[in-house]
């Protein structure tokens, strides 16, 4: 058999996707790649294929119901961090799961989040306006931004950010650790949030978390596994993949055109205004 790319594709620039993932959404896709971690695994990128996959019973997300849970399973990661999480389950486990997060995260819901993300994300703009150029988007308001409105919707203190996202960063990117290494470092996190909720046991709290050990006290329909395990999947995936759009979305914005040309340097200075992202609608 020839010999396989291997995915993720590799890019030249940090902030441009590989144009080799414009080439698999040609007539040859899906493409057939080697992850960096376990088996060759489909890679599927055209619109229809992915509502297809997506959305099709014959596909599913659980290793186990789909008898392949002792193979080594196509990863970007050194261990499975998928493992016992929502994302690597099926009905009818997943939609039990998910009920318990369900009504914070209807629309209605999320709105009325939006004072108080506009109030975060205007103090974050003033700060960086303040303390002047150059300013590093990603560390004072890209990641700054969901990492303070996940922890205030869970309840977890921002003092304690730094250990969040360096537990996520392993997470996402093991950066060398071994599997041994990546593991402990869920364990840690798991112990922390489990710790987190064993507090709300005595002392209730309105928010996420406290909601989540009410219900399980209230119902015992959710373990403590999968609620540990819940609320840690929601800090990481709720602020890594904002964290790192926000940035990836300013440069679209100020890139010229559709050259592909690296954005120009900015031609305004900064000035004590609120920033647009911040309060439009
Ligand atoms: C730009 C921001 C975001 C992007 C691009 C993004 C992307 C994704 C994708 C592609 C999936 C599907 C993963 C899979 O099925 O393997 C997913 C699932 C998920 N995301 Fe996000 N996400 C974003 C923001 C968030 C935020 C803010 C939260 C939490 C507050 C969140 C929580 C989740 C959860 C819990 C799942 C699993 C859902 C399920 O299994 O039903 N995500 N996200």
């Amino acid at each position: 058999m020839p010999e396989l790319p291997a995915f993720p594709f590799p890019t030249d620039h940090a902030l441009r996707p590989s144009p080799r993932l414009g080439d698999a959404r040609g007539d040859r896709a899906p493409v057939l790649v080697q992850p960096a971690y376990g088996a060759p695994a489909w890679l599927v990128t055209r619109h229809a294929d992915a509502r297809h996959v997506l959305s099709s019973p014959a596909f599913g997300r659980d290793p186990r119901r789909a008898g392949i849970a002792d193979e080594d399973i196509a990863r970007i990661t050194p261990v499975d961090i998928t493992v016992q999480t929502m994302v690597s389950t099926d009905p009818p486990d997943h939609t039990r799961v998910r009920r318990f997060v369900f009504h914070t995260f209807t629309p209605r819901r999320i709105e009325r989040l939006r004072p108080s993300t506009e109030r975060i994300a205007d103090a974050l703009v003033d700060a960086m306006v303040e303390q002047g150029p150059p300013a590093d988007l990603f560390e004072s308001f890209g990641l700054a931004l969901p990492i303070q409105v996940i922890c205030d919707l869970l309840g977890v203190p921002t003092a304690d950010r730094s250990r969040f996202t360096a537990w996520t960063d392993i997470l996402i990117d093991a950066g060398g650790l071994s599997p041994d290494e990546v593991l402990a470092s869920i364990d840690e996190m798991n112990d922390y949030l489990a710790d987190q909720a064993d507090r709300r046991v005595q002392n209730p709290t309105d928010d996420l978390i406290g909601a989540l050990v009410r219900a399980r006290v209230e119902g015992d329909r959710l373990s403590r596994d999968e609620m540990v395990n819940l609320i840690r999947t929601l800090l990481a995936a709720g602020h890594e993949t904002t964290a790192s759009q926000i940035p990836n979305f300013v440069f679209l914005l100020l890139r010229t055109g559709d050259t592909g040309s690296s954005p120009p340097a900015p031609s305004w200075s900064p000035r004590p205004s609120r920033s647009s992202c911040a309060t439009s609608r």
